[in-house]
């Protein structure tokens, strides 16, 4: 498949635009990039804009329940911390969660997914730790693995069973880590079920001491680390993740620039999450200038959940980037490509270059700075004109075109059907 007459932003080496350009693809690979040569049998993409798939590197897509009447509190005044010391918060969705069928939450994070997908999202990273027992966080994880063959979408997980202690637990801190280390982790491995491992180290979820035991379990495992880190405080979480050579360390607004120093040098990315910054109402901003300064790799994600970020696109959150953090639109979309890649510990995508992954996406906006002004788009879904998965064509003409692999019907005139 040759796709000529694009404006190609290929994010080789940060972020560069080949202003008239042609893509081959081969067998689910990128063949060529280059100036575009004019041939017959090629697709004319009328001057648009191309770029890698978009990569959500952060969220926790799959849950029970709904926080609406949090969001109601924190504009009575209560804060996040308050609501969660009350036993709400992280714990009000671990209830909702540990309640619901496989079935139940496979269907609403579906309906969660499609939005995403309808942007352009080819790969999404989702988070268990919902969960907090051995069984529910299991379940998160083969739910989030099911997203996978049910959508083109390359799904990776992550296991957050230490995203806070679980009621049962709140006064023997230690049981739980060892849940955590011992019973879960090594399950959860046997199983292939996830593919990094990450922690809540915050005051009202895990310290540094504990955060480091959940570490030292994953590498044990041989599986690479993320962390939450500073998002409320600075209690030093990003400095120990940059020791383990965490692929990233995520929210940061309270990093100083001691910590951007470290995780510079352990080459982790910073995943910024303006989404939370934003219904959060917080006042402090991540420390963009020391990052930059520092020259650490940003990325952006949606952070989809449904307390602190219950937000379904990661082209508004490109948006929030620009406007509550002061990224430039080419920074942002160097944040959903090539650093959300890195994020993930991916090296076959999120650039646009001979032999990588043929994920990419044909804007009807023309520019960057189009898709981060986040202007009404011309085309129905979200200026969306193609998207191709591994060279599979997903959407064609803003329309999905049910190239979808499982037993999964979707096309116009079609309802979804999950079996
Ligand atoms: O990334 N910061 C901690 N964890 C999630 C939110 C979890 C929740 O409030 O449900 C986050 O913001
Ligand atoms: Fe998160």
């Amino acid at each position: 498949m040759l796709l000529t007459n694009l404006s190609i932003a290929t994010m080789v080496n940060g972020y560069s635009l080949i202003e008239k350009g042609a893509v081959l693809i081969e067998k689910g690979v990128i063949k060529s990039v280059g100036p575009d040569t004019p041939k017959g049998d090629a697709v004319d993409c009328g001057g648009r804009l191309l770029t890698p798939g978009l990569i959500d590197c952060h969220t926790h897509l799959v849950y029970g329940g709904n926080r609406a009447s949090e969001f109601e509190q924190r504009l009575n005044g209560a804060t996040y911390s308050d609501i969660a010391r009350a036993g709400g918060g992280i714990m009000s969705t671990v209830r909702a969660t540990r309640a619901a069928s496989e079935a139940e939450l496979l269907e609403s994070a579906l309906r969660r997914l499609e939005s995403l997908l309808a942007e352009g999202v080819t790969t999404i990273e989702i988070k268990s730790g919902y969960g907090l027992d051995v069984e529910t966080e299991m379940k998160m994880l083969r739910v989030a693995r099911k997203l996978g063959n049910l959508r083109r979408v390359d799904v990776k997980t992550t296991f957050l069973g230490a995203h806070t202690f679980p009621q049962e637990f709140k006064e023997n801190h230690e049981g739980y880590v060892s849940i955590v280390c011992d019973q879960a982790l090594p399950r959860i491995v046997s199983e292939n079920l996830a593919d990094a491992v990450d922690a809540f180290c915050e005051g009202i979820a895990f310290s540094v001491e504990e955060t480091k035991s959940v570490f030292k379990a994953a590498r044990a495992f041989n599986l690479p680390v993320k962390l939450h880190a500073e998002q409320l405080s600075n209690l030093g979480g990003a400095k120990l993740a940059s020791r383990f050579n965490a692929l990233s360390v995520d929210h940061i607004e309270y990093l100083d620039e001691d910590g951007v120093e470290s995780i510079s040098k352990s080459g982790t990315v910073a995943v910024l999450l303006p989404g939370a910054f934003y219904y959060l109402r917080e006042k402090q901003a991540p420390p963009v200038a020391a990052l930059r300064k520092y020259k650490v790799p940003i990325a952006v994600a949606t952070d989809l959940n449904p307390g602190s970020s219950p937000v379904h696109s990661l082209l508004a959150t490109m948006n929030m980037a620009c406007v509550l953090f002061g990224l430039t639109p080419e920074e942002a979309l160097l944040g959903v490509t090539a650093n959300a890649a890195r994020a993930l510990g991916l090296k076959d995508r999120g650039v646009l270059r001979e032999g990588y992954r043929a994920d990419v996406v044909v804007f009807d906006p023309d520019t960057v700075a189009d898709m981060a002004t986040y202007e009404n788009p011309k085309q129905f879904p979200k200026g969306i004109d193609y998207v191709l998965v591994n060279g599979t064509v997903v959407i064609d003409k803003g329309q999905h075109t049910g190239a979808r692999p499982g037993k999964v019907v979707y096309g116009p005139g079609k309802r979804s059907r999950v079996r």
